[in-house]
């Protein structure tokens, strides 16, 4: 292929796939996510309310019958039509709800411009949490990144002081990825969605499901990290696949079920062709001057603040910059956060997540600008398409 050149030199950085965190935190439990009402905002803002502080306390649920967290517990239940079958789960959810309480409490002490508190998550067990780092092979990438295959510099001098390509019309509808640890085909369609509204002023839904089915393009350096359907991949991997394959299906066309199946991918139904892709450089001005240039960008982030996450702008203190687990969609920026628990302002980005409406600030996650937060600023690119 002609364009090998240059292309494999992008390639050659990507050293791990990425996981997404909510496959294995949603796994048991996704009838259960979504409400039509959805409307909690229970924040954890005192600690007389917590079961009797220790783990091990926790452990011993039943001392949890009758207290401030149970009544919690049943309006968590309520809130987002949970069902336990029998009252040993109830028991046992009860105590790993009061666990993520404290968990909770952890992550709004440790960001404390955003709020954390009750989610969607709130009854999952740490294994459950844990899970989802499975299948991550190498996460050193914030040095592995550095150095080479970026896009040259562009002039960061006035740009605007915020952005935003949803009101420009260039992102689609917060989408869900359900079961399935497909985030990273979300990042992807969503990158091409802006490119191709930018080229050619139309916003079209791209087919996930033809990444998911389609797409088992490894990483050049690590032969092992391929992407592989619903058990994690990667943006650069998914644009080079797209690249060979001929281009993308529209979502009606190839819709989305959240399962790997075989590939029926069509070229006659292809409605958008990927020409090349570009790795962005680290810097966040860099970043912001791509994102204004060039149109939304596919990022990879450390996902840990985002199980607890309700809203504001998240700006952890602590938050591992080498340890990327989720493939989201940068869309925009600004310069004044609004901080509920502090009265401050915070420059943060805007990301759009693919855990539906209901996560987060309407499926959004705003996230401190100008630290590289969470390693938001190690894996992120650009996608250039091609019109017929
Ligand atoms: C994309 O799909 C969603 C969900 O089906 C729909 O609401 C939205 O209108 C679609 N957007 C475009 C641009 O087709
Ligand atoms: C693809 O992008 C890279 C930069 O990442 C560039 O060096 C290369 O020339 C591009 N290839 C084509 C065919 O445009």
């Amino acid at each position: 292929m002609e364009k090998g050149g240059g292309l494999s030199l992008t390639y050659a950085l990507s050293v791990t796939i990425l996981t997404c965190a909510f496959f294995l935190l949603s796994f048991q439990h996704a009838a259960a996510i979504i409400p039509e009402d959805f409307k909690i905002r229970q924040v954890i803002t005192d600690d007389q309310n917590y079961p009797t502080t220790t783990a091990s306390a926790v452990n011993h649920q039943h001392n949890l019958l009758g207290t401030a967290t149970e009544h919690k517990f049943k309006s968590f239940i309520q809130e987002y039509s949970k069902e336990y079958t029998t009252r040993e789960e109830y028991i046992h959810r009860l105590g790993v709800f009061a666990r993520n309480l404290l968990k909770a409490a952890e992550h709004q002490a440790l960001d404390p411009t955003a709020v954390h508190g009750v989610t969607q998550f709130s009854d999952l067990t740490e294994e459950e949490f844990e899970r989802m780092y499975m299948g991550v092979k190498v996460v050193d990438r914030a040095t592995s990144l550095l150095g080479q295959g970026h896009a040259p510099p562009l002039e960061v001098k006035g740009l605007p002081e915020s952005f935003d390509w949803r009101e420009k019309g260039a992102v689609t509808e917060v989408k869900m990825q359900g079961t399935c640890g497909s985030c990273w085909a979300f990042s992807t369609t969503g990158s091409i969605e802006g490119a191709n509204f930018i080229a050619t002023g139309k916003l079209l839904n791209l087919s996930e499901q033809q990444l998911v089915d389609c797409d088992h393009t490894c990483d050049i350096k690590d032969k092992k990290a391929c992407d592989s359907g619903c058990s994690g991949g990667l943006m650069t991997n998914a644009y080079k696949y797209l690249v060979e394959a001929g281009g993308i299906e529209e979502e009606d066309s190839y819709p989305y079920t959240g399962k790997r199946g075989d590939c029926k991918f069509n070229p006659d139904k292809v409605v958008v062709k990927v020409s090349n892709f570009t790795n962005i450089p680290i810097d966040e001005q860099q970043i912001a001057a791509y994102l204004v240039n060039h149109g939304p960008l596919a990022v990879g982030l450390n996902a840990v603040f985002m199980q607890t996450y309700i809203g504001g702008v998240s700006c952890p203190l602590i938050c591992g910059k080498r340890w990327i687990n989720h493939g989201v969609l940068l869309v925009g920026y600004g310069s004044k956060g609004f901080s509920i628990l502090r009265l401050s302002n915070q420059p943060y980005w805007i990301i759009k997540n693919s855990w539906g409406k209901r996560w987060g600030e309407h499926g959004y996650y705003k996230l401190c600008r100008g630290h590289g937060m969470c390693g938001m600023n190690t894996m992120v690119s650009a996608v250039m398409t091609q019109t017929s």
